[in-house]
């Protein structure tokens, strides 16, 4: 049987929320559990820096994101859990990947082309406008974090699909041109998982203002929870279950006969304010034990700091070799002997 690799990032600007955790953290923890993949999991804060210039924010968001990983259940010792910017071969094979990569191709990307379409949109004289390079490249510094460790599935979002295709795109020119180094990884999108709505019904997203943290303490939980939008129908009347965000983050934790048990009460029209309080109750059990180690964790961030460096170090034992051989590959070599 041969070991698949299996690498994914997290952008560490914002605190992860419960859409987070029920669509991305808990399956790729659970799938980290096989014993036929080698999995990597990284803080990618260089991608962070893309979009925010908040030192401060990002440094917190590191601290967090690592920490709901941990409390969530990573195994540190059995994945390669590290942050990007501790492993400098990212950037170095950046550099070389950017001059394998077409410009033509990066004038594609979707990031980028979004950027310019809200330009035009504004009638701005420069399409460009606010655009850096950082935004602009963003896909070969995606690649390099694949292509450094030959992943060959990557599990991502919907949206990171045309990503997975550029970094194939620049591993093969890179491969044609200086021989076969790179594994050409794949895009694993689950479909199955959840995309949970948010408080205002629209789905659950930092850039909507409209999130639930993973592990806000049990006051504000409730007060959030109060919060989620609902409609006008009055206790008695049957309300329907598939149009209510109270009920899709329920069925995102319970079981199959408990989602059905509540469907059930919805048939016979329970009362908004009586659902609100269930789900909160339901969210402050199955969150209590994790919440408690994520909150021990985030009092010991010298700990983190440690499961990272660790982390790193690990990675680097692949990283440091394989980038000594592509330096050759390309022509960066030692003059002597
Ligand atoms: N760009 C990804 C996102 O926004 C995060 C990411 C960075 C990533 N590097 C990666 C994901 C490498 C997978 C593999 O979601």
């Amino acid at each position: 049987m041969t070991t698949e690799t299996v690498l994914t990032g997290i952008t560490t600007t914002g605190t992860p929320h419960l859409g987070n955790y029920v669509g991305a953290i808990k399956p790729a923890i659970e799938a980290s559990h096989r014993s036929d993949v080698h999995s990597f999991y990284f803080l990618a804060d260089y991608h962070a820096i893309i979009k925010c210039q908040d030192p401060e924010r990002i440094r917190q968001s590191t601290l967090e994101v690592a920490a709901t990983w941990l409390a969530a259940g990573l195994d540190a010792d059995k994945v390669i859990f590290y942050r990007q910017s501790d492993v400098p071969e990212v950037m170095e094979l950046t550099w070389m990947l950017t001059c394998m990569t077409a410009k033509g191709l990066m004038n594609r990307a979707h990031a980028y082309k979004a950027a310019v379409a809200d330009n035009e949109a504004n009638e701005e004289s420069d399409p460009d406008k606010g655009i850096t390079m950082g935004l602009f490249s963003y896909p070969i510094l995606m690649a390099a974090d694949i292509l450094l460790f030959n992943a060959h599935k990557v599990p991502v979002g919907r949206d990171q699909v045309q990503h997975l295709e550029m970094a194939r795109d620049i591993a093969a020119r890179f491969n044609y041109h200086y021989g076969e180094h790179f594994v050409l990884p794949e895009a694993v999108v689950d479909d199955n998982s959840a995309v949970l709505t948010g408080l205002d019904g629209r789905k659950m997203s930092k850039s909507y203002n409209n999130t639930i943290p993973v592990f806000t303490p049990e006051k504000p939980l409730r007060k959030l929870v109060l919060k989620i939008k609902t409609n006008s129908l009055e206790p008695g009347v049957p309300k329907d279950p598939d149009t209510s965000t109270l009920f899709q983050i329920y069925q995102a934790f319970a079981k199959p006969e408990e989602t059905a048990a509540l469907r059930e009460r919805y048939a016979a029209g329970i009362a908004w304010g009586e659902m609100k309080q269930l789900l909160f109750e339901y969210l402050n059990t199955q969150l209590a034990e994790p919440r408690a180690r994520y909150e021990e964790l985030m009092r010991n961030p010298d700990h983190i700091e440690r499961v990272l460096c660790e982390g790193a170090a690990k990675a680097r034992e692949r990283s440091v070799p394989f980038l000594q051989r592509l330096r050759h590959a390309i022509g960066i070599r030692t003059l002597s002997g």
